[in-house]
């Protein structure tokens, strides 16, 4: 890798601890204004300090986010559907590799939907946004995202779509954590960091599944809804650093969840 890619992925995977807790906020962009995302200023006010990049849009970025802030960010360059189209997987480049530049990106992310329809078209524009990303110093990350098919989510269909993005050159792949989640990190040659997905039935399942996919070799999380919808949104990220960075079980990271 060389210098300036090396610079901008140590931005965002912590160099002292080789792990990574990112804000997920980038919903919108197919989304709109989902449920405490209505004004993203508000929300990750209070959870910036606890909080080693953000995920965003430019948008969001350029409207919501102090450009006086020191938070490394990814870009998230795609777009072009939404969730009353027709399909979610009709997604494609819309921010350029210039505009990321521009704006200071450490590392630009991009939405693959493996199996699906525009299973070409978003491993195509993957493999573009590598090419422009290696001409300029710019990691990608790639989703392995899944649309609103949520029950493709095991070993099998994630382990082929995190090694397919790896193999066509991401630097970084985010993906859903599953049962038997080792086997997708194992077979992935690059970091992995795993999204929240929908929120979950309790704050105890959103810590065991920080806990389980780090324990199992994830590099960290990214993630939005079960941090932000929850209602001690500071306590649960200060919770989920524990586990990520500090080691902490499950029950010792509970504690900051009594905490406001
Ligand atoms: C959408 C995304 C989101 O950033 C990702 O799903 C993380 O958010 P959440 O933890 O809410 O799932 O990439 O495609």
């Amino acid at each position: 890798m060389d210098w300036g890619m090396k610079n901008r992925v140590s931005r965002l995977i912590k160099p002292k601890t080789g792990k990574a807790v990112w804000l997920a906020i980038d919903h919108g962009y197919f989304l709109g204004p989902v449920s405490k995302l209505e004004d993203p200023a508000k929300t990750i006010k209070p959870l910036i300090p606890y909080t080693d990049a953000l995920m965003l849009t430019r948008g969001i970025l350029r409207n919501c986010v102090d450009a006086g802030l020191e938070i490394p960010f990814l870009l998230r360059v795609s777009g072009g559907n939404s969730i009353v189209g027709p399909a979610l997987s009709d997604e494609s480049i819309h921010t350029s590799m210039e505009e990321a530049l521009r704006l200071n990106a450490s590392a630009v992310a991009f939405s693959v939907y493996v199996g699906s329809q525009h299973e070409n078209q978003t491993l195509t524009c993957l493999g573009q946004l590598v090419n422009e990303g290696q001409r300029f110093g710019m990691p990608v990350l790639a989703v392995t995202a899944v649309g609103k098919e949520l029950e493709k989510r095991d070993a099998r269909y994630l382990s082929l779509s995190c090694r397919i993005a790896a193999e066509l050159g991401a630097q970084i792949v985010k993906t859903y954590y599953c049962d038997d989640f080792e086997k997708v990190v194992k077979s992935c040659p690059v970091p992995v960091v795993v999204a929240g997905g929908p929120k979950l039935d309790t704050e105890m399942d959103v810590l065991d599944l920080a806990h389980e996919a780090v324990t199992a070799g994830a590099r960290g999380v990214d993630m939005g809804r079960n941090i932000w919808q929850s209602s001690n949104a500071v306590g649960m990220i200060k919770a989920i650093r524990s586990i990520v960075h500090d080691g902490s079980s499950v029950k010792e990271a509970a504690k900051f969840l009594n905490q406001k």
